[in-house]
């Protein structure tokens, strides 16, 4: 009840006075009392306070935020941490935010079969309860390309929800020329399914395939079975002029992948978002590769690095920080994308996807090796 009546109040703080002065006048008066009194606005800790739950599809749910004073947006395309308090411990999970960067965002969250985090949120996240939160990051983002195809499965469409929402905002004459595909299980499961239906009416060529129908039993214009290299080619003919964003569970980019390959599509144009960390390689990474002498290149930096034997083993997240290169990372572990780079020459083991490197858990794996953003 308290915590309902202290959300509408710090709504209405945020609402009508900038979020400039509700830091000055919030940092001007940190008390503990404050703190224990109103937890979401006298902090100096990004949070966010859940205003709507809306049912997306079975089993999928969409939170509407609204993150406090230290909020400072996102671009589309970009993810957050999520902070959950879960059985006296603090589970952290991230997610894609969807929908258009303003004073308010949205995650959009698929109950996983056995997933802590999920569960919870699904079964105990309502409207009036604050999260702690991360600031807005990863660079899976619309780089200004003329013409995209966004390509997606499941929960991957959050991204592209937000990258092709942000696109149609923009005047006509400055738009790229977007595709969308997405595909899901089955009819009921579609995620978005009026946004995709009026993408369409607005000119977009949408495509949404349902993994459990025959090529037989698809009848609908914009309707097509599981994609495959045929479906790719059949209803995205110039995907070879494209750059494609790809996001959704680790078999479907896996299989995607190999589709785009074998259709001669440039990998190096194909930007990943990964949501499941993939396996990790049952060889040991590096072990037959001798690094003294090896050259890694970080093109965007413009940074040339010699290894030496005390590299033998280390991640190129390390190794290039062990050398003073300013390489960005967040989690560590291969999830959140952070640290992911584009190999242009060269090879590495460990954790990659068609040309992305998660340099936080992959090796190099040639004497030369070209990475870039
Ligand atoms: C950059 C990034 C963005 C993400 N954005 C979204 C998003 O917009 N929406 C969303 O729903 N999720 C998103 N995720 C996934 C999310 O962070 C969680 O991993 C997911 O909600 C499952 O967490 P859990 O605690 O419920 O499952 P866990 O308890 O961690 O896992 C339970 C089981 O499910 C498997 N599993 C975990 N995640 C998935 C998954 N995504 N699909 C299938 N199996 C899985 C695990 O391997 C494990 O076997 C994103 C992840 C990353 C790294
Ligand atoms: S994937 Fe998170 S830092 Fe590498």
């Amino acid at each position: 009840m308290l915590d309902r009546a202290l959300a509408r109040v710090n709504g209405w703080a945020l609402d009508a006075v900038a979020p400039e002065w509700v830091d000055y006048v919030v940092s001007n008066t940190m008390t503990d009392f404050n703190r224990w009194f109103n937890g979401f606005l006298w902090t100096y800790e990004l949070k966010a306070l859940v205003e709507q739950v809306i049912d997306e599809a079975p089993g999928v749910k969409t939170f509407v935020l609204r993150p406090n004073q230290h909020w400072r947006g996102f671009q589309p395309g970009q993810h957050v941490e999520v902070f959950l308090p879960i059985g006296g411990d603090t589970v952290r999970r991230y997610y894609s935010l969807s929908g258009l960067p303003n004073d308010r965002f949205s995650i959009t969250v698929k109950q996983t079969e056995g997933g802590q985090a999920s569960r919870w949120m699904h079964q105990h996240l309502r409207a009036g309860m604050p999260l702690k939160i991360g600031h807005p990051q990863g660079r899976f983002c619309h780089q200004g390309q003329a013409k995209v195809l966004f390509l997606c499965a499941g929960s991957g469409i959050t991204p592209c929800h937000s990258m092709v929402s942000a696109l149609l905002a923009q005047p006509e004459a400055e738009r790229p020329d977007i595709q969308v595909m997405a595909q899901f299980r089955q009819a009921s499961e579609v995620i978005f399914w009026e946004t995709l239906q009026q993408w369409a009416q607005d000119g977009l060529n949408v495509t949404t395939a349902l993994s459990g129908l025959s090529a037989e039993q698809v009848c609908l214009p914009g309707l097509a079975p599981r994609l495959d290299a045929v479906q790719l080619q059949k209803h995205c003919p110039d995907l070879l002029d494209r750059d494609i964003y790809l996001c959704g569970p680790i078999g479907f980019m896996t299989q995607m992948i190999e589709h785009l390959r074998a259709l001669n599509v440039d990998l190096g144009r194909v930007h990943t978002e990964r949501f499941v960390v993939a396996e990790p390689p049952s060889a040991s990474p590096g072990a037959e590769f001798e690094i003294a002498g090896a050259e890694v290149f970080f093109q965007h930096l413009n940074t040339r690095i010699t290894l030496t034997e005390e590299d033998q083993g280390k991640t190129l997240l390390q190794l290039g920080l062990d050398h003073g290169v300013l390489l960005e990372s967040g989690c560590c572990q291969g999830m959140c994308g952070t640290c992911k780079l584009t190999v242009h020459e060269g090879q590495v083991s460990g954790n990659s996807l068609g040309k992305a490197v998660y340099l936080c858990t992959a090796y190099p794996a040639s004497r030369q090796l070209v990475l870039d953003a």
